[in-house]
């Protein structure tokens, strides 16, 4: 079953620029223009749609479709993008085998393959994967964890404290941060670009198919 993220959804933004201030936007806005000429655009988990407002204005051309399992996260990136003809929402869950993946030119997921254990982002990663064909691209952000150093400690300190409130909050399955690059590698994507922010706490990458 999904987790929850109804009961959040309204409080999301408050509690993101209470903790992060605009970090956590500027991670997902980080390789926002090597992705403005996409046409056919597939973004899950999208949340209350802040980064979905900023790619309909920095690319003209793109449909996109919306995959989210919270009616209300969906209610108010609808409202943020004022019903854009160019956005089809979904209300469903990405792990359910009933939930048509379209194809598509570029995947989205921004902070959402840290809501899964390790076989739903199996699952998850193999599902959008098979979403794009030959130079299909993969825009990836997230929290992270330095390889060493002070910053390494308070990252860990930072997600754990995120995972507590979010499992509480939203009964999300991940219990630890899973690095996600051996898996892109496993799905025959390379690494385009990675961006590091907030001194290596978060990050971004744009990943092509092989
Ligand atoms: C942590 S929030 C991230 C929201 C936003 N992308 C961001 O950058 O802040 C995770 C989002 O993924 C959605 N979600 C969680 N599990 C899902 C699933 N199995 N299928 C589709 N959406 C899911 C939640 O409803 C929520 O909107």
């Amino acid at each position: 079953m999904a987790a929850n993220f109804d009961p959040v959804a309204r409080w999301y933004r408050f509690l993101e620029m209470a903790a992060f201030g605009g970090a956590l936007q500027r991670c997902r806005i980080a390789l926002l223009d090597e992705v403005k000429t996409a046409e056919r655009v597939l973004i899950v988990g999208e949340g209350n749609g802040r980064f979905l407002e900023a790619l309909l204005q920095s690319n003209p051309v793109a449909k996109i479709t919306v995959i989210d399992a919270s009616q209300r996260m969906i209610n108010l990136a609808r409202e943020r993008v004022n019903h854009s003809p160019r956005v089809t929402f979904v209300h469903a869950s990405l792990l359910d085998a009933a939930t048509a993946i379209p194809s598509v030119d570029l995947v989205v997921t921004d902070f959402f393959l840290d809501c899964f254990n390790e076989s739903e982002m199996y699952l998850a990663t193999k599902r959008l994967r098979g979403a794009l064909e030959n130079g299909g691209r993969w825009l990836w952000s997230d929290f992270a964890i330095p390889e060493s150093g002070f910053m390494k400690l308070w990252s860990r300190t930072v997600v754990a404290l995120l995972y507590d409130f979010f499992r509480l909050a939203t009964g999300i399955s991940a219990r630890r941060l899973i690095d996600p690059h051996p898996r892109f590698t496993e799905l025959k994507m390379n690494l385009i670009e990675r961006r590091v922010l907030s001194k290596g706490l978060l990050a971004s990458a744009l990943y092509e198919v092989k």
